[in-house]
């Protein structure tokens, strides 16, 4: 399963849900509201941009908003809403495709940084992120908590969510941390529709050595994008990493 096979122009075109979901106001107006915090007066640049759902809101907010992105279907479903001057998008890969400017943030949201599927690849990630930031400037990743506690001993399934039309379902690969989603939606009849995506999931630890490496430290982790405090039962976090300064 490659990443350029699973957000394909089908999947580009179910993305968004205007309104709901993801794209709920009260999802994405919390968010927004503290990235353009963070950009501060300078211009951010977002990892595996899509189509768009944050950088379209931000740069609405008047901060300056340029993408990176692997995806052609996801950047012509992007350009829908927003035309290249307004959100430049370079189409490439986040661990080391280098876009001109300077910028005072650095994010990627949604738990994208799992769709890497090497520690290698989300170093190098890291190390990208850091290649762009003006001294400084943050790195802000979204991110869930691996939900390892709910899965027994011997079991590699697990169901997440299971309702009217939908059920939910991860398979797990503990040794080498991945776990491959399964989003089955489906009707009255026999035909169910199946999307799949793998990813490598990440302790938060893990996640802050990774930083490290690339020389960040991290300066919060919330909850959520409303400054929720981060416990033991958070079940996903939105984590600020800072560039240091220059002396
Ligand atoms: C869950 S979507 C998130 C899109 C957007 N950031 C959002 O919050 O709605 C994941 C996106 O990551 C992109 N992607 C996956 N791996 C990537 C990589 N290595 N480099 C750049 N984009 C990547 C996919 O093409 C897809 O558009």
């Amino acid at each position: 399963m490659k990443q350029e096979d699973i957000w394909n122009a089908d999947a580009a075109r179910r993305y968004d849900t205007p309104g709901t979901g993801m794209f709920a106001p009260e999802v994405l107006g919390p968010a927004v509201d503290r990235l353009a915090g963070l950009a501060g007066q300078g211009a951010a640049l977002e990892f595996a941009v899509g189509t768009g759902r944050v950088a379209v809101p931000l740069a609405a907010r008047g901060v300056p908003v340029t993408g990176i992105e692997l995806s052609r279907p996801m950047v012509e479903q992007l350009r829908t809403k927003a035309d290249e001057s307004t959100i430049p998008v370079v189409i490439g890969d986040m661990t080391d495709t280098v876009v001109p400017g300077e910028f005072t943030l650095v994010y990627l949201v949604y738990n994208t940084i799992s769709n890497l599927l090497t520690q290698a690849e989300q170093v190098e990630c890291f190390r990208n992120a850091a290649r762009h930031l003006r001294p400084g400037g943050r790195f802000v990743v979204e991110l869930w908590v691996p939900e390892l506690r709910k899965l027994p001993p011997g079991q590699t399934a697990m169901v997440w969510e299971s309702g009217p039309g939908y059920i939910g379902l991860d398979t797990y690969d503990v040794l080498r941390q991945h776990v491959v989603s399964h989003h089955f939606r489906f009707d009255g009849s026999e035909q169910a529709r199946l999307f799949r995506s793998p990813h490598r999931y990440i302790w938060p630890a893990e996640l802050d050595l990774m930083a490290r490496l690339a020389g960040f430290e991290l300066e919060s982790r919330h909850a959520d994008w409303d400054g929720t405090e981060f416990t033991a039962e958070s079940r996903s976090h939105v984590s600020v990493y800072r560039n240091p300064p220059s002396s």
